[in-house]
């Protein structure tokens, strides 16, 4: 019997809430620490997902020998601070997505990782959906012949709120980074690199995209195009389109159990695939792996790929007119 894996959380925000859930249904990791910029949050977050310990900074969590990983659950623009302090402080990581708010910070990010060779994440929960991988698996069994295109959305109202993460610029506020960043992770999931993109945005109030559609063409062949909207309400599906047939994600796609494989000139095949929890133990699962095996980067999102998705949100950003301050 091995001692769990034991974790630490930046954060005590919503996403930090789910993760501990996660963890909570684990065998192999503990909720073993949580650090807040408040005290009492940190205290009232240990109380209520039993986690050992507490501390009421991000850097105090860090000198404790015993945290052996962090899950950093802290708004965008707060993501490249707090992975330079894990990084420095030799802890592995799992960051939040989008790992950073621009391909700069994040390279400065990977540079350090691979100068001290600790293991870092982004937190792109998608890629270890049970359903995602077997569409992955589909289309190399050549299911639904050779991939063409794809198209995904991800679209919810959310009221607006200037003081909300979500149209703060100084948060990293916008569409395309809280969810857009989905329908683009897929796109370079299934089709590869990307060798152009066009996009079109409507901003509100503050200056961030309210929503945005994109389209990319990738270096491989393929077209893929997204939607993202923090106005209207999606359904929220992906669809694969293949010389034989689709295969669709049915919504949420980021964190389905259902697929339909529709093969062209046959009636479709709906299939679930097994699903537990919340969603979110299987990218812990994936990082506990990778840190028993003493890996520095996860096979299944490698920092290429986090890096790639980082290039196309800037690229997309500059588009579309959305900076955020000090850039
Ligand atoms: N994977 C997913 O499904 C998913 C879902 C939602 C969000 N996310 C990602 O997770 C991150 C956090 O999102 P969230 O919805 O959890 O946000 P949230 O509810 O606003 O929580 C963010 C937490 O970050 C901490 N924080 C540090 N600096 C802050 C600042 N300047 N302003 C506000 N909070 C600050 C706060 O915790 P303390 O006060 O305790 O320090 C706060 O509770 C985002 O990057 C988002 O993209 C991912």
């Amino acid at each position: 019997m091995t001692t769990p894996i034991r974790w630490g959380i930046l954060g005590t925000g919503g996403i930090a809430r789910q993760l501990a859930r996660a963890l909570g249904e684990l065998d192999d990791a503990q909720l073993y620490a949580v650090a807040s910029r408040s005290a009492d949050s940190a205290v009232a977050f240990a109380r209520e997902f039993g986690a050992a310990t507490h501390y009421g900074s991000y850097a105090a969590l860090l000198t404790d020998p015993r945290v052996d990983a962090v899950y950093i659950a802290t708004p965008h623009a707060q993501h490249h601070a707090a992975l330079m302090m894990c990084l420095a402080a030799g802890k592995p990581v799992l960051c939040e997505k989008p790992f950073t708010l621009n391909l700069r910070e994040a390279a400065e990010a990977v540079a350090l990782a691979r100068e001290k060779r600790v293991f870092v994440m982004e937190a792109m929960w998608m890629r270890f959906n049970p359903a995602v991988a077997e569409a992955q698996a589909m289309v190399a069994r050549g299911e639904i012949g050779r991939l063409h295109g794809l198209q995904a959305d991800f679209g919810f109202h959310q009221p607006f709120d200037p003081a909300h993460r979500a149209f703060d610029p100084a948060l990293g506020g916008g569409a395309l980074l809280d969810v857009g960043i989905y329908p683009l992770a897929l796109a370079q999931l299934f089709l590869g690199p990307i060798a152009e993109l066009s996009a079109f945005a409507e901003l509100g109030q503050t200056g961030v995209d309210e929503q945005t559609g994109f389209t990319l063409r990738h270096a491989g062949g393929g077209i893929a195009s997204g939607f993202c909207s923090l106005r209207a309400s999606t359904p929220m599906e992906a669809t694969l389109f293949g010389e034989a047939g689709s295969i669709r994600l049915h919504s949420p796609f980021y964190n389905c159990a259902r697929l339909t494989l529709a093969r062209h000139g046959q009636p479709p095949h709906t299939v679930d695939l097994p699903y537990q929890g919340n969603g979110y133990r299987y990218e812990v699962e994936e990082v506990n792996r990778c840190l028993r095996a003493g890996l520095a980067e996860s096979p299944r999102m490698p920092l290429a790929d986090t890096l790639a998705s980082m290039a196309a949100l800037d690229a997309i950003r500059a588009m579309i007119g959305v900076r955020y301050p000090g850039e």
